[in-house]
This record gives C-alpha cells, sequence and structure tokens, in this order.
C-alpha cells in the first residue's frame, strides 16, 4: 500500500533521480519490491507479449559485483566520467562550470556507494535490439520501460528512492555472467539501484519548457 500522501501528479512530478538521499542503512522488505512489481505488470505490453523480467539482486557479493562493473563503466571511454568532464568542459561561463561540477556530485556519489544500496533491479526483455530494424527495437524497448518507469513510480508512493541508471551495460555480458542470465537471449536493460528516501520531500525537476519541445500538427 501507498504511504505517503501524494496526489498522483505529485507522483509523477517528484520521482526524481534519488542518490545522495537513499538511506543505505535501512533494508527494504521483499513484499515491498514485489507490491512494486505487481503494479509495473499493468503496464502495456505489445500484443499481450509480456515478454520482461525483473532480477531483483539484495545479495550483497552479488551487489558489489555489480557496482564493481558500474565503476568500471563510469571510467570507461565514452562512461560517466567522459560525459560529466565533457559537459563541464563545454559550460559557458565558470558559474556555469561551478554549477555542472556540483549536479554531477549525486551522479559519482551512486557511483562510490552503488554496492551499499540494499536493492538492485534489473529490468530485462527476452530477445536482443542489436541489428533490430527500428520497428522491432520499438517493440522491445517501449515494452520495459513503462513497466520500468510504473515500478518506479510506484516505489516512489512507498517511500522508496530510485533511478534509472545504464552505465553498466557497458559491461552487460559480464554483468550476465554475475547473474547467470542467458545473454544471447535476455537483455539487460537498466539498473535501478533502490532503498528508502531520507526524507520524503522532492520538488519536481527543471525541464525544457513545453513549448521548446511541443509540436502541434507539423514538427
Ligand atoms: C536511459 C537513461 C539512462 C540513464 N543512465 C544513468 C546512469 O547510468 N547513471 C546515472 O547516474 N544516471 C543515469 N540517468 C540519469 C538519471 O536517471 C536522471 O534522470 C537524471 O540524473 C535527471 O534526474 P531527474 O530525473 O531527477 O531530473 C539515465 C537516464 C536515462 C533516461
Amino acid at each position: 500500500m501507498p504511504i505517503l500522501d501524494l496526489s498522483f501528479d505529485e507522483v509523477l512530478t517528484t520521482t526524481r533521480a534519488v542518490r545522495k538521499r537513499l538511506d543505505l542503512t535501512r533494508s527494504v522488505e521483499p513484499e515491498v519490491i514485489r507490491e512494486c512489481l505487481e503494479l509495473a505488470l499493468q503496464a502495456p505490453t505489445p500484443g499481450g507479449m509480456q515478454n520482461w523480467h525483473f532480477l531483483v539482486v539484495t545479495d550483497p557479493s552479488q551487489r558489489e559485483a555489480l557496482a564493481a562493473l558500474y565503476r568500471q563503466s563510469a571510467r570507461s571511454p565514452g562512461g560517466q566520467e567522459d560525459i560529466l568532464q565533457q559537459m563541464i568542459a563545454a559550460a559557458a561561463s565558470e558559474k556555469e562550470a561551478a554549477d555542472r561540477t556540483r549536479k554531477a556530485a549525486p551522479a559519482r556519489y551512486l557511483t562510490e556507494h552503488l554496492h551499499e544500496v540494499p536493492v538492485h533491479v534489473i529490468p530485462c526483455i527476452e530477445g536482443r535490439s542489436e541489428n533490430l530494424p527500428v520497428i522491432q527495437q520499438a517493440g522491445l524497448w517501449g515494452s520495459i520501460i513503462p513497466a520500468t518507469w510504473s515500478f518506479m513510480l510506484a516505489a516512489r508512493s512507498r517511500g522508496l528512492g530510485t533511478s534509472l541508471t545504464s552505465y553498466h551495460l557497458f559491461f552487460e555480458r559480464e554483468a550476465a555472467e554475475v547473474l547467470s542470465i542467458p545473454y544471447e537471449q535476455i537483455m539487460q536493460t537498466a539498473l535501478i539501484p533502490v532503498a528508502y528516501t531520507i526524507g520524503d520531500t522532492f520538488k519536481p525537476a527543471v525541464r525544457k519548457p513545453l513549448d521548446k519541445v511541443l509540436h502541434w500538427n507539423r514538427w
């Protein structure tokens, strides 16, 4: 059952990427994860295929192995550090660079503490998207991502913090070995660290104004 008194719109606007405010000392009951995943299964799925799977990782040594791959990804070419450094270097002013450095801190914090986050949820899909035409890629990714977001919204309404991460996928094959996932048949799509949050007030994010991205009838 939801434990926070939030309206649906509040859940939609305040489900933030939570990293520094994860309570790493509090365990998460398996039942609450199951409850959130039950809700996630109501998400749309092409042709009723339900070709999705969720691997829940709580074993400390498995989490440590995943976190090690995540850290390795962060330091790989094109990984987290490269992206953050490029964003900081591209800043128009010193003030903007300082602001971007400040905003990078939570992502770096998660990289250092991922093994301490009590639950890692890995949404997986049957099939692999490499070499597929866009229509079939859309069917795969478009099936698992709505369910994943539903899971994250349900978690928020229960006082849990999550973030959608993808960096461990630099080493998807190695992660598949750690988790005994049959790599050729099953594609991992993300890694969602889950923990209770420290406090439960979160603000809506600053995003581009709607009119910058809205196209009506014509592009
Ligand atoms: C497809 C996708 C992959 C992402 N991968 C990562 C990741 O590997 N690590 C990370 O710290 N943030 C990652 N993020 C970013 C966060 O999930 C988050 O959306 C972003 O920091 C903005 O925070 P906000 O949603 O609270 O505004 C990813 C986001 C998306 C949509």
